[in-house]
């Protein structure tokens, strides 16, 4: 489905009937990502899994996306789904959104989850990295950034036990637009530092890692555990980064417990 929000096209899809759940999904991947919870999920409540400007179906636009613009564009859709109040569940960069989006519109939010993300900022040499990221991606197309990427993305023991998982990230990856990728990659050196905005989440929070997550690793969970007053922490084995697809079936059954107190 597709609806107009803040000047563009907004792809998303709406599965299940009950408690309004988005999740928001990492870089630079796009809405599909979120397949096995929307199969299990959406038996029990409302999945409502949109792409970021930039990414899968969506329309996108050539500046630098900000934290603060994907959350506007979440905010917008929502609004136009005539729904105020919702859970938000964001992995990696939809952390990000997560946090800027609850910056701006707590009032909507009944529960986040965070997955696989960090409250801090970029330091100096991670935005150099975003810069090198979306030069590779200008010249050298997204196959490039595909077959850079999911050794990062992916646990030691999914690149050593599911090569289908690899090769299904690459495509994700492969199939992202030049002009999403380097946008969010530039976008995401702009973004605040978090930690502030922790203590402020007074909604019921869980959050998740993977033991093998080497971009945000378990020590950046804690430190939003143990600033986020009502949060939970769990920690998935044998995941890495993108602990949604490497372990489904931990990952949902989290959000399900967690859900279902709500
Ligand atoms: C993601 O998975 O969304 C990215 O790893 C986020 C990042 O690069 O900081």
């Amino acid at each position: 489905m597709k609806a107009k929000i803040n000047g563009l096209k907004l792809s998303y899809e709406i599965n299940g009937i009950g408690l309004p759940v988005v999740l928001l999904h990492a870089f630079p991947l796009h809405r599909k990502m979120w397949q096995p919870q929307i199969e299990k999920l959406s038996r029990h409540f409302q999945i409502i899994t949109p792409d970021f400007r930039g990414f899968g179906d969506s329309g996108g636009t050539n500046e630098p996306y900000l934290m603060d613009t994907l959350a506007d564009d979440i905010h917008g859709l929502l609004s136009h789904l005539g729904l105020d109040k919702i859970v938000l569940c964001g992995l990696s960069m939809g952390g990000y959104v997560a946090f800027a989006f609850y910056r701006k519109y707590a009032a909507m939010v009944q529960g986040v989850i965070l997955a696989n993300t960090r409250a801090e900022a970029d330091n100096e040499e991670a935005k150099k990295n975003r810069k090198a990221l979306a030069d590779l991606v200008i010249q050298e197309g997204p196959l490039a950034v595909a077959e850079q990427m999911p050794p990062k993305l992916l646990g030691k023991t999914s690149q050593a036990q599911k090569p289908e998982l690899t090769s299904h990230v690459k495509q994700m990856i492969a199939a992202s637009s030049i002009q999403g990728i380097a946008n969010a990659s530039l976008g995401m050196a702009f973004r605040p530092d978090s930690n502030s905005t922790l203590s402020t989440i007074s909604c019921p929070t869980l959050i998740l890692v993977g033991d093998e997550d080497t971009l945000t690793p378990v020590e950046m969970a804690k430190n939003m555990q143990r600033q986020i007053k009502n949060s939970e922490l769990h920690i998935i084995a044998k995941a890495g980064h993108l602990s949604n697809l490497e372990q489904p079936g931990k990952f949902n059954n989290h959000l399900i417990n967690f859900l279902k107190k709500l």
